[in-house]
């Protein structure tokens, strides 16, 4: 059985690592993990929990072009989920706000897809998969993605990206990202994403069966929801809330702030009681993660985590696309071991 290697870079707690190593398994090839970068604190305790003893730099951008040699070791898939703040509508209407640049201009976060790019020049890994938020694709009408596959095109074969959903993955959730994938190889130039899967999907199956009512909301904070929709309502404003019934086949996409109100997923409990906050555990099920998978001991940080991972099952079923598309062409992946 040949061993793959990968790195996972702005690796958060790890959501591509699990959807790469499950495809990987399905496949039945063995998986190393050579090299994650990770620069918060908390992510990283997680992602120790969970994969002890994977070789670390925490800012990537400690890496630079005349050290990625030495630094990085050699392997066949690079995986990052790159900051999708300065991309994001969110991100963007708060960096507007407050008078700071975004994309490429954010100096902190926009311009860590060209760390990746210098590795993908340098390294040369066979494949690679990017994930970001749907904006990306249309940000400042295009004009960023349109430069981000040029760069990416010089030595590799990037078929167009793809907006893919989670809840078309079997997963109860409304999660669009862009997903980018591409291949050192350029004489094959048919890949193709997966196909959705057509399944029922219930949110009360991805819910613990007993829930502790700490999770239900106050009333105070209830009321708040509902006079803040009654607001926007009137001012022609965004959703306010929203009341998920555990019957419905998705909830709203599952943000890294979720821990402050829960307001883009409130689970009804009935018209006697206020509704609930999904618990950190099913926010992690509502991406796929797997029941082993061990939580941060701080709620908020957990709640944070889930928010900004990626949903596992789309990550896993792209991976088999990936594997397989290289498999049938002239691939040095055969012969690594
Ligand atoms: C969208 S999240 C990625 C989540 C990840 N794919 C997962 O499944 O959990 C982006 C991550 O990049 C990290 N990050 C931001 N700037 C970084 C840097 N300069 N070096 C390394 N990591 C960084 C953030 O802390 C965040 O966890």
């Amino acid at each position: 059985m040949n061993k793959i290697k990968s790195i996972d870079l702005f690796a958060g707690v790890g959501g591509l690592r699990i959807g790469l190593e499950k495809a990987l398994k399905k496949l039945g090839f063995k998986h190393d993990c050579v090299f994650y970068s990770e620069i918060d604190k908390n992510c990283r305790k997680t992602y120790e929990k969970n994969f002890p003893k994977t070789f670390l730099i925490e800012d990537i951008k400690s890496v630079r072009k005349n050290n990625i040699k030495s630094i990085i070791p050699d392997h066949n898939i690079l995986l990052a989920g790159f900051p999708c703040q300065p991309f994001s509508q969110a991100g963007v209407s708060v960096r507007n706000s407050l008078e700071r640049k975004h994309g490429f201009q954010d100096k902190d976060q926009g311009n860590l897809f060209f760390n990746i790019l210098d590795i993908l020049n340098k390294k040369r890994p066979e494949t690679f998969l990017l994930e970001n938020v749907q904006n990306l694709v249309t940000y400042n009408n295009g004009k960023v993605i349109k430069k981000i596959l040029k760069l990416l095109r010089k030595n590799y074969y990037v078929p167009d990206p793809q907006i893919l959903d989670a809840r078309d993955f079997g997963l109860a959730q409304r999660r669009r990202r862009v997903y980018i994938v591409g291949f050192l190889n350029k004489s094959l130039n048919n890949f193709v994403y997966p196909e959705r899967i057509k399944k029922e999907l219930r949110v009360k199956d991805f819910l613990e069966h007993k829930v502790d009512d700490n999770y239900t909301i106050s009333n105070k904070l209830w009321s708040g929801h509902i006079n803040r929709k009654k607001r926007n309502k009137k001012n022609g404003k965004g959703f306010g809330f929203k009341l998920t019934h555990p019957l419905d086949s998705c909830t709203n996409t599952i943000s890294s702030r979720y821990y402050k109100d829960g307001s883009e997923c409130l689970i009804s409990q009935g018209l006697n009681k206020n509704p609930r906050k999904l618990t950190p555990r099913e926010c992690f099920r509502l991406q796929g993660f797997p029941e082993n998978f061990k939580l941060s001991n701080s709620k908020v940080e957990a709640y944070k985590q889930a928010g900004n991972s990626v949903p596992v099952k789309v990550i896993e079923k792209i991976c088999i696309n990936i594997v397989e598309y290289l498999l049938s062409g002239d691939s040095r992946l055969k012969k690594i071991s």
